[in-house]
């Protein structure tokens, strides 16, 4: 696949749709409000909208619970409305990731409704279910993610069934053909309408032991950490027999030209990368999460850099992201000064990036009220700090009443700094967040070498996380202050450099000498001279 493929040099737009745009005053985000929002996300300069579930779902698990593959939620609206979207994304030069998630349907998924209503049914083996263990008891140790016991007892039929998320989510059993089937011609449903790639949900989880055998305890287990951390999850997930779906799945997309493959994978490094796939027949994106588990200073983030970049197989594309509708933002992590630097990063990095909505204008954390909880995993293992409310809600468009999201009442609370933090008032400030953003995206697009250009590590001094990024005769210094103190460093070689950006958006293009001085909490992007 050559570098100048889309997706590798594209900045890819995240969209949670419940919390984008509302168009039809119920307080919900849906389809036409994001088609009413494209005209933003061309200014701001992304290249593709990846949007989270919108198919038909009771909405258990907020549409990663899906009842119809080919459907869409009436909340989100219809089929014709999609069809609508994608095809004004395209007029508009914007690409379409969809979410699809195919390691559980709903329970109310017709498919798992004719597998639970007799053993001798034809779909029973679409999904997973065993007897009980010798003691009655569930058929092994396995433990849901969002807390609780993986198996449910059906009553009927005597067996349990298993759901590595919600109960509501039963899992689908990937070693049976006709399972595989089914999903991959869901997956050409939304490729003949043009969607140009997908985000697999927990691509890791497709295959599971097939003895079932029990997961080992985990002896670092806190009490203060969800559930799921008691077991390693050893036989749950990651089989190697997972890789074989994968490429089948790509297989798939290579039906049709220039679609990509994007895989949610949390798992360390060497097993993450194991997901390229064998001579890269696998994804095309692995999603590469290191930077949101990672602390915020400039030696673990140069090492992970490095490590990764290691790592990679020959011709695997890069990736990163800083934030997701599953994880604390960014911006709540590591404050609104910090938050202006790691924008700087995530799009000055080698490799494609993926950004949150609504981190551009940099939404923090946001406290969600205990009436308001919405999230099941906040439900279910309350007071932990697991819930994943916080990062959900409502985008902010202007200093209206529920700024601009809704008429109605919006189903999550907005973060109270919206009057004054809004897309219509930032993009009145020159110094903004948003500003930085749109001007970092802008950067990325004129010059190949801060996309797709050579990375070059530079050794960290203090607070700084400095590299290199080279093309042709391109060649530029990103240096970062992760810190509160000034710095000053010195530039490569010997050479001398002119400011191309700073996070401060208060500079014009200076230029610089043998060092440069960064101030506290500031990037730097800088073009350097012969
Ligand atoms: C993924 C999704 C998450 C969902 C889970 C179960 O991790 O990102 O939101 O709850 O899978 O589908």
């Amino acid at each position: 696949m050559p570098e100048t493929t889309w997706w590798k040099r594209g900045v890819v737009y995240q969209i949670y749709p419940r919390s984008f745009q509302d168009s039809n005053g119920d307080g919900i985000g849906d389809l036409n409000g994001i088609r009413q929002r494209l005209d933003y996300l061309t200014w701001l300069g992304t290249d593709a909208l990846w949007i989270s579930p919108i198919y038909t779902s009771p909405m258990a698990d907020f549409g990663y619970d899906v009842a119809d593959y080919c459907g869409i939620d009436p909340i989100f609206g219809t089929l014709e409305d999609f069809d609508h979207l994608i095809e004004e994304a395209h007029a508009k030069g914007l690409r379409l990731i969809l979410d699809f998630v195919p390691n559980h349907t709903s329970d109310q998924h017709p498919w798992f409704q004719e597998s639970r209503s007799s053993r001798a049914n034809s779909k029973r083996d679409w999904y997973i279910w065993r007897d009980p263990a010798p003691d009655g008891g569930p058929p092994n140790n396995w433990i849901s993610n969002f807390g609780g016991p993986a198996w449910e007892w059906d009553e009927a039929t005597e067996q349990y069934y298993y759901h590595a998320f919600l109960r509501e989510q039963p899992d689908l059993n990937w070693r049976n053909a006709e399972v595989r089937k089914a999903m991959y011609d869901a997956l050409r449903f939304w490729l003949n309408r043009g969607v140009d790639g997908f985000r697999v949900d927990v691509i890791w989880h497709l295959i599971k032991d097939a003895e079932f055998r029990d997961n080992p305890p985990n002896l670092g287990f806190q009490p203060n950490q969800a559930e799921i951390n008691r077991f390693l999850q050893v036989y749950s997930a990651d089989q190697p027999e997972v890789h074989e779906v994968v490429s089948e799945m790509r297989r798939v997309l290579e039906e049709y030209p220039e679609r990509v493959l994007i895989g949610e994978i949390y798992l360390p490094l060497e097993r993450l990368v194991a997901y390229y796939g064998q001579d890269l027949s696998g994804a095309h994106l692995p999603f590469n999460f290191q930077l949101i588990h990672t602390a915020w200073n400039a030696r673990e983030i140069a090492a992970l850099i490095n490590e990764y970049e290691d790592a990679l197989p020959e011709g695997g594309w890069p990736n990163w992201v800083l934030g997701n509708h599953d994880q604390p933002r960014i911006g709540a992590r590591v404050g609104p000064r910090q938050a202006r630097v790691a924008a700087m990063l995530l799009l000055t990095l080698r490799g494609t990036p993926t950004m949150y909505y609504g981190d551009e204008i940099g939404i923090g954390k946001v406290e969600i009220p205990p009436e308001a909880v919405q999230d099941p995993w906040e439900k279910n293992e309350p007071g932990l700090g697991l819930g994943r409310d916080p990062e959900r809600t409502p985008m902010h468009w202007d200093g209206s009443a529920q700024s601009g999201f809704t008429r109605g009442r919006p189903w999550l609370p907005l973060d109270p700094s919206f009057p004054s933090c809004h897309v219509e008032g930032l993009r009145n400030e020159p110094a903004s967040i948003l500003m930085l953003y749109r001007r970092l995206i802008e950067l990325r697009r004129q010059h190949l070498a801060l996309s797709i250009g050579r990375y070059k590590p530079i050794p960290t001094e203090g607070d700084v996380l400095a590299y290199e990024r080279q093309h042709r005769t391109e060649r530029f210094l990103v240096a970062l202050n992760l810190g509160q103190k000034p710095h000053a460093f010195p530039l490569p070689d010997g050479r001398t450099g002119r400011v191309l950006l700073s996070t401060c958006l208060d500079q014009g293009e200076e230029t610089i000498g043998a060092q440069v001085n960064l101030r506290p909490d500031e990037g730097l992007i800088i073009a350097l001279q012969e």
